[in-house]
């Protein structure tokens, strides 16, 4: 009536209004491809049918989104400031790429969202140890919010690389040595995250299993040992997590670069594995227009890709390298125009793209900036910790710790400013107060990553706060005299030792750094009821191991890490963390002693020869007979379990049944896994099954595990599939890898599977 009066006064006063009244924008029309209804698939052929030749080169190009070192002249515009950034297209209402690292928590490189902090997680094999797939599923759900309420709707998360090499400075971005635990646990961290409408990625695929010279190497291996190892570990992600993205690493792979390895991108993930989503690359991974035409579907910090400003990075004389600007830019285009590059396989890329985004809801939940709850966030990283945390050694169950210690001194790790976190792109600010940062030297443009950050999470105050009726002396471990003195005054010392390990670089051996194996050997000497922490990013050796009384590896704890860690020491969480990688008595039991490629000048090429092929870890030292220090699976409790009555079923494959019960005085959680040790009477040994199981004292559960059918085949390249043999199957329900304690088999049918 209201809008009826305006009309007609409208008449009266001006003539008619269809004489005058200007055109009206058309109301705004629902587009397709907005309809909820439809599937990811059909939302992204509706919408890619709309764009033009260049909104689609504009989806498949990202920028580095931080202006730091050569690229220090300004940000995107649209850019929140990150490791990365893709332009939305507004005219089609496709949202822009904002993309943050990574794994442990949402990074803040070089502080270009200044002042920003975030919770960290504990390292990723910490999430690892404690072989809980709703572990890894929370601290999934809590990164991929806090990206979402911080504006990012890609997390760079999702490591997946085995751990070949205790050396490698990113082991701890990564979940362990054997493809079935590493690609469970990161599945379900990739899949805890896009439940935020947050793509994640699966990365770095593949083979990317050292730091020392990552953009030169050629990892050398053949076609069955990758695809039972790392590309298996991979499988298992992308097939629990449903990753939007998969990042391609920066290494050469049976002599073809990664991102431009048509056999890994086209061959195995997209054709063999069926993945839907698309590739990205990692930042200054791509070196070719052909790479487009190979599989790769995005190139990520296009920027890193001109070589000229990559010589910035890797120390190469500029005027050494050819001018000329990211493959993805101006030569993709004159590629697709000349048909080299077919148009299809543009809108391929794209439409990949956007069925991500589909997929993982970009389009119909944006991420929303909003207050960020750290203090329950920190609990979720927390609870990651207490059940990651491995208990080594207990000597006369010097552990928990009880009222009658009424001396305690804690010495070293800066014990009382926070916990050790690792260095590189994954680097989280942390939440929760002020922290100490320590620079730990270098030079060039990583030098800026080049600092110890502790997250603010003192083990020292919850230690005091776990022993109100103790006195709880601290010394730095400086100077040998005043450590052992303080040693010697306590009842019971709690010794930190830290390994501080970076993206970029590997450790170049085993030994704890800055040689505190000297600093330990004398404070067990000065008092043996000492209790070494480890917060280190890597297996170590442990010279002192047979004078202390007792050794916990709490490896990077995360905010929530130093109560973690008191909570175990005193007995409130029984410790139930396993070792999710061998920790060898000394290099010389790799496969590798010398670092391969070590020491060599920049962008020198080598190969890397991985000729154990899917014989990682632990495989390697049960095929080669050799004991480790502490094998795979290994990690005690406070408590006890027995398990019994054990069955094994066959036919296709293989389910494993047993009971566990707890038979000791205290709650825990037990983490009873199931070997592969024989086919046919041939010996081998593979993880095939693991359950947790948290059990009350007398409380019994029963367990039932059915082998993943690819952990009982072996890959058979000329038949291109898995091939099952028909036979005898022997396994063992184990407390770790070199621990049987129910043996029994079945037979199999044998089968070929599809790859
Ligand atoms: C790392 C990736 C990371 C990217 C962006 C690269 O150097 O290898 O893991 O996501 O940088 O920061």
């Amino acid at each position: 009536m209201r809008f009826a009066l305006i009309a007609a006064a409208a008449v009266l006063c001006t003539g008619p209004a269809w004489a005058k009244a200007k055109p009206q924008p058309p109301a705004p029309q629902p587009v397709p491809w907005m309809n909820v209804a439809l599937s990811p698939d059909d939302r992204a052929a509706l919408l890619v049918q709309q764009m033009t030749e260049d909104e689609k080169l504009t989806l498949v190009r990202g920028y580095f989104g931080v202006p730091a070192g050569p690229f220090a002249a300004g940000m995107p515009k649209g850019a929140i400031g990150s490791a990365g950034f893709v332009p939305g297209i507004p005219r089609l209402g496709v949202p822009a790429l904002q993309e943050s690292d990574a794994s442990l928590g949402i990074a803040n490189p070089f502080n270009v969202r200044p002042g920003d902090v975030a919770t960290a997680l504990p390292s990723s094999l910490a999430t690892a140890a404690s072989f809980d797939p709703t572990v890894a599923y929370a601290g999934g759900a809590m990164i991929g919010q806090e990206a979402w309420r911080k504006g990012f709707n890609v997390l760079l998360a999702g490591g997946v690389d085995l751990a070949r090499d205790p050396r490698n400075g990113r082991n701890f971005e990564y979940a362990g040595e054997d493809p079935l635990l590493a690609g469970t646990i990161a599945g379900e961290a990739i899949r805890g995250i896009q439940d935020q409408h947050v793509i994640s990625t699966a990365k770095h695929f593949a083979l990317n299993d050292q730091e020392t010279g990552r953009g030169i190497l050629n990892a050398a291996i053949d076609e069955a040992g990758m695809r039972e190892s790392d590309l298996l570990a991979f499988e298992v992600a992308i097939g629990k997590g449903h990753p939007g993205s998969v990042m391609c690493s920066y290494n050469r792979l049976n002599g073809v670069y990664a991102c431009g390895n048509a056999h890994l991108l086209n061959d195995v993930l997209k054709t063999d594995w069926h993945y839907p989503g698309f590739v990205m690359s990692d930042w200054g991974a791509v070196h070719d227009v052909s790479y487009a035409a190979n599989g790769l579907d995005q190139e990520s910090g296009s920027q890193l890709d001109s070589p000229r400003a990559m010589a910035a990075l890797t120390g190469a004389d500029p005027a050494s390298l050819p001018a000329g600007g990211p493959p993805f830019a101006e030569p993709l285009k004159a590629a697709v125009d000349a048909g080299t590059i077919p148009p299809a396989r543009l809108t391929d890329m794209a439409e990949r793209i956007l069925r991500s985004m589909f997929a993982a809801g970009l389009f119909d939940s944006p991420p929303a900036k909003s207050d960020i709850d750290y203090k329950a966030d920190a609990a979720v990283a927390r609870t990651a910790e207490e059940e990651g945390i491995v208990l080594l050694k207990n000597a006369g169950n010097l552990l928990p710790l009880t009222a009658a210690a009424k001396h305690i001194a804690v010495i070293g790790g800066h014990a009382d400013a926070g916990v050790l976190s690792g260095g590189g792109s994954s680097q989280v600010i942390p939440a929760g107060g002020p922290f100490i940062q320590v620079p730990m030297g270098g030079e060039g443009m990583m030098a800026a990553f080049h600092n110890a950050i502790f997250d603010p999470s003192s083990p020292l105050k919850a230690i005091r706060a776990a022993a109100p009726g103790a006195e709880v002396r601290y010394d730095d471990g400086r100077y040998l005299s005043t450590a052992t003195a303080t040693a010697k005054w306590a009842d019971v010392v709690i010794v930190f030792a830290t390994q501080w390990l970076t993206e970029g670089e590997d450790a170049p051996d085993l030994t704890l750094p800055d040689m505190q194996d000297v600093l330990i050997a004398a404070i067990a000497k000065a008092n043996p009821h000492t209790v070494v922490v480890l917060e280190t990013g890597n297996p170590v050796t442990m010279p002192w191991l047979d004078n202390v009384g007792a050794v916990l590896e709490a490896w990077y704890p995360g905010s929530g890490g130093g109560e973690a860690i008191a909570g175990v020491l005193f007995g409130a969480t029984d410790p139930s963390g396993h070792l999710p990688l061998t920790f060898p008595q000394s290099i010389d039991q790799n496969p590798r002693p010398k670092m391969p490629g070590a020491n060599l000048p920049p962008m020198t090429p080598f190969d890397v020869d991985y000729s154990e092929g899917a014989d990682v870890g632990y495989r390697w030292f049960a095929k080669e007979d050799i004991a480790p220090l502490f094998p795979f699976g290994f990690g005690l409790s406070y408590t006890s379990f027995d398990y019994a009555n054990l069955t094994v079923t066959g036919g296709q494959t293989l389910t494993v049944g047993f009971d566990v019960t707890n038979t000791g005085g205290a709650a825990g959680a037990a983490v009873p896994q199931v070997y592969l040790t024989a086919r046919g009477g041939q010996e081998l040994e593979r993880l095939i099954g693991f359950a947790r199981v948290t059990l009350k004292p007398g409380e019994t559960q029963h367990v039932s595990v059915t082998a993943d059918p690819r952990l009982l085949a072996d890959f058979d390249t000329a038949a291109h599939g898995w091939r099952i043999a028909p036979g005898a199957y022997d396994v063992a329900v184990s407390r770790s890898a070199a621990t049987p304690v129910l043996t029994g088999s079945a037979t199999l049918d044998g089968a070929l599977l599809q790859p």
